[in-house]
């Protein structure tokens, strides 16, 4: 399986996802500045992903940071790596994590918060590939056998440390002995669908095929599709999902159609202090990621552009959520605060 990112001496190594499939390309980052740019401007993209990345960030400006300046230089990096991407609550989820282990520790000597905030980063690289296989395990169950899965975007190894949650359930499904293919969204307009998803399913003999978004009311009418799958950037407490630009779409025509929905997201993802989607900062991006593919004008010059990277689909739509703590169903305001809470026994 593809190596998404990974701290090593030199610095944060990234596969550049704006590349992919042309170019096969390893990115470099040796400054916390740089991983910053390389989660602004998509070399690695996915929640977790993100979320992995800014912690790897954090630990590596604090390596170059100065002793005498510490606390504040550790604020800017912080900040710095938080005004990269507004949707995916896994990029606060993990910088928040580093945060709480430097509270605990700034008064340590400096190697030894190095250290452990290196570790931590990590410790954070290493759940998430364990926490993608749980998910796997749990949502295996719900693939229908000899159908298609449909996904959106990418929810793969690659937006993850490793495995990936919606393409996570469908690699566990197939481990089970399940009889299955993968329908790919391209996922306009930064078709992540075509280049990422349909790329990494190939590298690992995943049978896949290629939809345009608009073919998606086609198949899901055809009965071909057993079940949409999709990963999630944020989901708030009502259920409601922020996920790709696109998937709303995808969710009406999957109830239409009779089809279930899953979303498959780690407990990361869960943003409990919004009570509905409608409070999901949802990230505009550039025109000119719409108005050109790989450089080449699709629209004239000076075309009036929206480019939302993500929508919300309310919760009545998703017919469960699979995270690596259990498979979350309606009511969601009752079911998603469940997965947070210890177990009976252990309280
Ligand atoms: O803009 P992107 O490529 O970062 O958007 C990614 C998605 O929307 C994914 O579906 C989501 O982050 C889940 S990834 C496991």
């Amino acid at each position: 399986m593809v190596e998404t990112i990974q701290w090593t001496e030199q610095g944060v190594v990234m596969i550049d996802q704006t590349r992919l499939p042309c170019v096969k390309e390893f990115v470099t980052c040796r400054t916390y500045q740089q991983v910053a740019d390389a989660i602004t401007t998509m070399v690695i993209r996915g929640a977790p992903a993100i979320g992995v990345a800014a912690a790897m960030g954090v630990a590596l400006g604090v390596l170059h940071a100065s002793e005498s300046a510490l606390d504040s230089e550790f604020e800017t990096i912080c900040s710095t790596l938080a005004a990269t991407r507004p949707t995916a609550v896994n990029l606060f989820w993990a910088i928040g994590r580093m945060k709480r282990l430097y509270a605990s520790l700034r008064l340590r000597p400096i190697d030894e918060i190095r250290a452990a905030l290196v570790h931590e980063a990590q410790q954070i690289y290493l759940e998430d590939i364990a926490i993608n296989r749980a998910i796997g395990a749990l949502g295996a169950p719900l693939v229908p056998d000899g159908k298609t899965v449909l996904t959106h975007c990418n929810a793969g190894a690659l937006a993850t440390a490793g495995y990936g949650t919606a393409l996570g359930v469908v690699r566990a499904a197939i481990e089970a002995g399940k009889q299955i293919d993968v329908f790919a969204d391209e996922t306009r307009p930064f078709l992540q669908g075509a280049r990422l998803t349909v790329w990494e399913l190939q590298e690992d003999n995943i049978p896949v095929t290629l939809i345009a978004d608009s073919m998606a009311g086609h198949f899901l009418h055809s009965g071909r599709i057993g079940c949409v799958v999709v990963g999630a950037d944020r989901i708030a407490r009502n259920g409601d999902v922020a996920n790709k630009i696109g998937t709303y779409g995808l969710a009406v025509l999957a109830r239409e159609n009779g089809v279930p929905f899953y979303v498959a997201a780690p407990v990361s993802t869960l943003d409990l202090t919004l009570d509905s989607g409608g409070r999901i900062p949802i990230e505009q991006r550039p025109a000119r990621e719409f108005t050109a593919i790989f450089g080449a004008p699709v629209a004239p010059p000076g075309t009036a552009v929206e480019n939302p990277a993500f929508d919300v689909t309310p919760a009545r739509y998703v017919t469960a959520i699979i995270t690596e703590k259990g498979v979350a169903r309606a009511p969601y305001e009752t079911s998603l605060p469940a997965l947070l809470s210890p177990p009976e026994d252990s309280k």
